[in-house]
């Protein structure tokens, strides 16, 4: 077994009442809260090597409340104390920082250092490089922080692009399996008689071609994480396969009747319903349960609000340091777009389009057209009222978007794939589920 550093998660004392915005901040920044609003008879217990704050809230602190917290404070005076509110000529000289309020990421971020004590972050690689703030994403970010240190299997839903794969290296990255390999497969890629092989490994002369001895992915990935991706597509037999290094940690590779040890993290993922499937008796039922133990869901696009800007904005600077392109943000007509665009190929789409337009666009500013986002014709009054809620409109609207790139493509998969950045596989899936059906859309 290699040697991995422990990961203590950060632990924040907070005396007085957080707001629901601050603990979901603090969660997604994987931070332990603990609450302490009542002085009398409280105390403060660590455990050893903590990496604690301690946070006084004076927003609404009445004079003798907060003189009673400075005394339960008196012995742990070595603690990083920062301060929330409150008048600010009062605490001179106490504490190390005063925060202004309500408490942000950036302040959170600030406060991690602090109590990293100049170490380095372990979010380095973590979640630092999921950009998003919005609601669903810092829920992704809490789960992470919460899933990372737990040695069991995780299953990652979601659409297509929608950073299945960047939030499993995270994971790796945040867990005390980091700096031992993080080996991703697409299980959907490899060819039905060669996947047994590619994952096991084979012994020499196992069967036709097999001409050396080759270890699989699995012992390849010992003491780090394996990444299943599309394990929706993984044959029957490998599913037993895989199900038995779940059960029981061993493996044979083919050829060899040879039990070998192996210790490994399986994130798998998937953008098609598992469920479904195993309704179908195309995915073990056994294996299904041992593979959703632990359930990341990463939410569409189109549902992650500001989120959207936000990610343009990160890769169009992204994209300058590795480029000399004039364009450095975005127009009015292209953040509108950027906002009602349905997305349907996710955070993938987003990246490529930004791309294309930093190379086409001619001033700083990259237009709803270098973007090739159009304006498209508004739904038909009272379509999008015949639903009982956002999603449906949100529906609808990635609905229109594929009909509207169809008819512009001519009903070609291809070129309409081309069009919307995703694979033609995505543009078939989603006719499926808009029950768009090609054949008599083209008459
Ligand atoms: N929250 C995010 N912040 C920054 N980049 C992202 C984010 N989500 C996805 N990406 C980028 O988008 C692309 C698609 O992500 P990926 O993980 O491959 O999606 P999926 O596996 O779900 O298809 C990658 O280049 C990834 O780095
Ligand atoms: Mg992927």
């Amino acid at each position: 077994m290699a040697v991995v550093p422990e990961i203590r998660p950060r632990c924040m004392i907070w005396l007085g009442q957080p707001t629901p915005r601050e603990r979901e901040l603090l969660a997604a920044a994987g931070w332990e809260l603990r609450v302490i609003d009542d002085p009398h008879g409280a105390r403060i217990g660590l455990r050893g090597g903590d990496r604690v704050a301690v946070l006084l809230d004076l927003r609404e602190a009445e004079p003798a409340w907060a003189d009673a917290m400075r005394a339960l404070l008196g012995p742990h005076s070595d603690l990083p104390l920062v301060l929330l509110g409150g008048p600010r000529e009062g605490s001179r000289g106490e504490g190390l920082l005063q925060l202004r309020e309500p408490l942000d990421l950036e302040q959170i971020q600030q406060l991690a250092q602090i109590v990293d004590g100049g170490s380095h972050g372990h979010d380095r690689g973590g979640t630092d490089c999921l950009v998003g703030n919005s609601a669903p994403m810092l829920a992704v970010r809490a789960a992470l922080h919460k899933f990372a240190p737990v040695d069991l299997p995780v299953l990652v839903t979601g659409e297509t692009g929608t950073g299945k794969e960047l939030v499993a290296r995270a994971l790796h990255e945040m867990s005390t399996r980091r700096g031992r390999p993080f080996i991703p497969v697409n299980c959907g890629a490899l060819p039905a008689t060669l996947v047994q092989a590619e994952l096991f490994g084979h012994e020499k002369g196992a069967f036709t071609g097999a001409t050396a001895r080759r270890i699989g992915l699995f012992e390849a990935a010992d003491g780090g994480t394996i990444f299943l991706d599309e394990i929706g597509d993984l044959p029957l037999d490998a599913q037993t396969n895989l199900l038995r290094v779940l059960q029981e940690g061993t493996l044979e590779r083919i050829g060899s009747h040879h039990t070998i040890r192996i210790d490994v993290r399986v994130v798998a993922a998937t953008h098609v319903d598992l469920e479904e499937a195993v309704a179908q008796g195309r995915f073990r039922e056994d294996l299904f349960y041992r593979l959703d133990v632990l359930r990341l869901h990463m939410p569409p696009l189109r549902e992650r609000g500001d989120d959207v800007e936000l990610l343009a904005r990160h890769f169009v600077a992204a994209f300058r340091e590795q480029h000399r392109v004039r364009a450095r943000g975005f127009d009015a007509s292209a953040r509108r777009q950027l906002r009602a665009h349905a997305w349907p190929g996710n955070v993938r789409e987003l990246l490529n389009r930004v791309r294309r337009a930093a190379v086409v666009c001619e001033s700083e500013l990259i237009d709803a057209a270098s973007l090739q986002l159009h304006e498209a014709a508004p739904a038909p009054a009272g379509s999008a009222a015949h639903g009982d809620g956002l999603d449906d409109v949100r529906v609808q609207a990635e609905r229109e978007a594929i009909l509207a790139t169809l008819r512009e493509s001519g009903f070609n998969v291809s070129e309409c794939a081309r069009r919307l950045r995703v694979s033609r596989v995505t543009v078939y899936r989603l006719c499926r589920k808009h029950q768009l059906e090609l054949e008599s859309l083209r008459t």
